[in-house]
């Protein structure tokens, strides 16, 4: 290495150090400054790739949209908190492409002494932290309450070729955690649903649990408490509730599998209604809109190519509907067995009860939390 690079590596380290001494209060912090961007970089966050940041780089104009730029840009973050003479807590303009979630969306006035964040539907969730920074990208896009202003006025069991599928959206967390306090998932008329899940003291914000930068989960920091934890997969096997959700004598597997049980039933309840009631079988698959006509080349598979947006299931009724955006909204939160266990579990029990006023559902054996 010649003196000539040295002291431009230097000159870099200098000015990324000044640039964060600068922007961040590092009093406390215990690591090398360096540490914060390699870690971030680590993160889907930082990951200029991916479809999250690159899904409008071919529109015309190339912007992206004030319903999307919230969470899908810097600058339409920055406009959400209503720095740079913006709005607070609505996007006043399309915002640019071409930027990830870089360290001043976290790291700015707003965004750190923020306590309180307004919910699709309209619910306001006080006293938070620095975790409001999170909540605002990771709580979805729809709630009880547009699921009811989409189906008023229709019967339940009535087809409406106008209603279409509503997507919850992705990476919805916050969703879940807050439980009715947001009310994001379906919530059936005349039941409770449990509200924030507050785990235990050291562990319920989102930076509690993930790495604000990389946004990993430590599994040693579970291990203490959660006994069974060696290695990264043991997560799916942590248990405390003692109910036995599902039925099958087993109150030691993880609560994952219970939730996975209920959600695989609710499967075959909206398979069964489509088929009976609506007679228009569906299928559910890994693209938007995620419900399909099932099987136009009658080989008795749904195949790759069925799975188009022509080809979107367009038979919903109000009970279809429902019970279809809350199978949605659990597949959609991987960590929900620990987000708030309980409130995936009702939303997934309701949603089968009412199914299960038109058509068989195998849940005699089922406990509500
Ligand atoms: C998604 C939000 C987010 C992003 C993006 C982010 N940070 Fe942070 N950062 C935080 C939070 C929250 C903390 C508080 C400490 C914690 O709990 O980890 C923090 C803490 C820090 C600290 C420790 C000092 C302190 O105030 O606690 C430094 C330094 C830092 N970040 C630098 C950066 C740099 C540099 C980047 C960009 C490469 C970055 N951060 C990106 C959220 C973020
Ligand atoms: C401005 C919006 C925004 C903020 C703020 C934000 N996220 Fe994200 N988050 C996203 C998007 C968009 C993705 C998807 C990134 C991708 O596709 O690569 C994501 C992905 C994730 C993932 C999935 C794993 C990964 O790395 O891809 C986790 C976990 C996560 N965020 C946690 C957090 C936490 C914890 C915070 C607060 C410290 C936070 N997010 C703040 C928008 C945001
Ligand atoms: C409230 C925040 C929020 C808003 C508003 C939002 N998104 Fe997202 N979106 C996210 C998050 C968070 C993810 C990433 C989840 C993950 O990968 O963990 C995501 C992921 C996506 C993806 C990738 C999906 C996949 O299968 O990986 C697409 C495409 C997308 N959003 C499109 C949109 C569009 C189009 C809009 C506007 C109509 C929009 N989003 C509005 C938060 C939001
Ligand atoms: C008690 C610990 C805990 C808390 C609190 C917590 N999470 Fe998680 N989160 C997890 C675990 C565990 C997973 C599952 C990780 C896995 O499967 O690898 C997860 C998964 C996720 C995912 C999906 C990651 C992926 O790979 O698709 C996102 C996004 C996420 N969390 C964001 C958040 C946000 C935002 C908050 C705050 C509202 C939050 N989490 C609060 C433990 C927690
Ligand atoms: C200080 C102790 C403690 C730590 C640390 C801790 N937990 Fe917990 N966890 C608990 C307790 C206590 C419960 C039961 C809470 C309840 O049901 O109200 C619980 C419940 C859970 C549940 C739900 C289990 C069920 O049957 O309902 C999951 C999943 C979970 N924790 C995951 C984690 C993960 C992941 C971590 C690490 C990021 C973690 N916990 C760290 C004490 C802890």
């Amino acid at each position: 290495m010649n003196w000539a690079k040295i002291v431009l590596i230097v000159a870099a380290a200098a000015l990324v150090f000044a640039i964060v001494w600068a922007s961040v209060p590092l009093s406390g912090a215990a690591e090398p400054v360096q540490a914060f961007p390699e870690r971030w970089s680590q993160s889907g966050h930082a990951d200029t790739t991916s479809v999250s940041f690159t899904y409008w780089d071919d529109d015309d104009p190339p912007v992206i949209p004030v319903g999307c730029a919230q969470c899908h840009s810097l600058y339409g973050y920055l406009d959400y908190l209503g720095l740079n003479d913006r709005t607070p807590g609505q996007v006043d303009a399309p915002a640019h492409i071409g930027s990830v979630i870089y360290c001043y969306a976290c790291h700015n006035e707003v965004a750190q002494s923020r306590t309180s964040v307004v919910f699709p539907g309209g619910a306001e969730i006080t006293g938070l932290g620095w975790d409001s920074a999170c909540i605002s990208c990771h709580y979805g896009r729809a709630s009880t309450v547009s699921v009811n202003q989409a189906t008023e006025g229709i019967g339940v069991d009535e087809i409406n070729e106008d209603l279409t599928f509503i997507n919850v959206h992705y990476g919805i967390a916050a969703a879940t955690q807050m439980g009715s306090d947001a009310a994001i998932g379906y919530q059936y008329d005349g039941k409770d649903y449990v509200g924030r899940y507050l785990h235990v003291p050291d562990f319920v914000t989102c930076i509690d649990c993930h790495d604000a930068h990389t946004t990993a989960i430590t599994v040693n920091d579970c291990a203490p408490c959660h006994a069974n934890v060696v290695v990264y997969d043991d997560i799916y096997d942590i248990r405390e509730l003692t109910t036995d959700f599902d039925g099958d004598g087993n109150v030691t597997k993880g609560i994952l599998a219970e939730i996975q049980v209920f959600h695989d039933t609710l499967f075959e309840a909206i398979l069964a209604y489509a088929e009976e009631i609506v007679e228009v079988p569906l299928v559910y698959g890994d693209s938007f809109p995620y419900w399909f006509f099932v099987d136009e080349d009658a080989d008795g598979e749904p195949d790759p190519a069925e799975l188009t947006f022509a080809n979107r299931y367009r038979s919903w009724t109000p009970r279809l509907l429902r019970a279809a955006y809350n199978y949605h909204f659990v597949s959609q939160d991987p960590g929900a067995f620990t987000h708030n266990p309980q409130y995936a579990l009702q939303l997934l029990y309701d949603s089968m009860e009412d199914l299960a006023e038109r058509v068989t559902v195998d849940m005699e054996a089922f406990t509500r939390p």
